[in-house]
């Protein structure tokens, strides 16, 4: 069995993959050992198998005992030791959710029920870095990697709804309290039938623009609003996250010397864990709509088609109907007023699942065998 190491357990990401490897019993298959860097010695977690006291996240010689180390500490933890095991000759796998290591030429951006030929080719190329793809370009290819892999993609734009949960932890937090706080500010006008809309809806305005609101993490009012801008600002004009859109996109499907356009602007919602994307994709052919439903419904097993009606779409493609499940559903599927060729698509996935952990889950299981 291998000995596989986990670091950054704790945190969210972390905790969404420990749940995942419980429900599918991936424990049973592997000897897992838990990392830490403010617990060492403590008793590791209970996870229905023996496990030893915590390590040390930091001990590079013991980390280069083990097979494969996970790792969802985040880009920090990643830039600091990584270096460090491969210069010790480590020659072991590093599963990784952080962003740090993605564009580098021997890692892999893992997403297996897209790009299994890639992850195959990097292992039979003795590559030893797989990492978690952005959680926005991994749910736009859950739900749309089909027609990608048919190569009906000329360029694509995704308008994309985010939500708290791809900040952080605390981010999430926030927004909740952003909603409390604004409810509160204006409990007595709505509790008052005889109150006047507009009075309340100033008072909303003031709420969110006030110094009460708590805004430590978003710097501003997310709820009742959104936040046109994720991630830091790059020099093209483009934010950080909408620059990974083009970039992550073709790395997974191993196609960086032919590259699809890929743009659009990502826009933070006050959704919980459920990323949506409006996207326009120009085909490179006039596809009938029927094989276009076939295409995506048959590319896995979680890219569920809506159909085109209001009522469904309202009830099955939301991040409500959507968040905690590892379905990719895509709907508003139709042909734009632009022409044939021209197709219309929105999606929703839960940024936690298939955005974050459950990639790196089936990683750690392809690797094990
Ligand atoms: N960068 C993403 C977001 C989450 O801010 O929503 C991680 O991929």
């Amino acid at each position: 069995m291998k000995t596989v190491g986990f670091v950054g357990w704790r945190g969210m990401v972390g905790s969404v993959l420990m749940q995942r490897m419980q429900d599918e019993n991936d424990f049973s298959g592997i000897e897992p050992v838990f990392f830490s860097t403010s617990q060492v010695g403590l008793p590791g977690p209970n996870i229905g198998v023996d496990v030893p006291s915590l390590g040390d996240a930091n001990d590079v010689a013991e980390l280069a005992k083990l097979d494969v180390i996970v790792t969802c500490q985040g880009g920090d933890y990643t830039s600091a030791i990584h270096p460090q095991l491969r210069a010790a000759g480590w020659q072991g796998h590093w599963i990784d959710a952080a962003s740090t290591l993605r564009m580098r030429d021997d890692a892999v951006i893992v997403l297996d029920p897209v790009n299994r030929a890639v992850i195959d080719a990097a292992i039979s190329a003795g590559r030893k870095d797989f990492i978690g793809g952005n959680c926005t370009v991994s749910l736009m290819l859950m739900a749309l990697g089909g027609l990608f892999n048919e190569n009906l993609v000329q360029w694509a734009t995704a308008m994309t709804y985010q939500a708290a949960s791809g900040a952080g932890a605390k981010n999430m937090r926030e927004l909740i309290s952003q909603m409390g706080t604004i409810h509160h500010d204006v409990q007595s006008q709505l509790d008052d039938p005889a109150s006047a809309i507009l009075e309340i809806d100033q008072a909303v305005a003031n709420s969110m623009r006030g110094d009460s609101l708590p805004k430590e993490q978003f710097g501003h009012a997310l709820a009742g609003s959104l936040l046109p801008w994720i991630d830091k600002q790059l020099d093209n004009g483009q934010s950080r996250e909408e620059w990974k859109g083009q970039a992550e996109t073709n790395k997974i499907l191993g196609r960086q010397d032919n590259p699809i356009p890929l743009d659009g602007t990502c826009v933070r919602i006050g959704a919980m864990r459920c990323h949506s994307q409006a996207l326009t994709i120009k085909l490179t052919k006039d596809v009938p709509m029927d094989e276009i439903h076939d295409i995506i419904a048959s590319s896995n097993p979680w890219a569920k088609v809506i159909p085109n009606e209001r009522d469904v779409t309202l009830a099955e493609l939301t991040p409500t109907a959507v968040t905690g499940t590892l379905d990719t559903p895509v709907g508003r599927l139709r042909k734009m007023n632009l022409g044939p060729e021209f197709l219309n698509a929105f999606t929703v996935g839960d940024q936690l699942l298939w955005g974050a952990a459950e990639p790196l889950r089936r990683m750690l299981n392809i690797l094990i065998g």
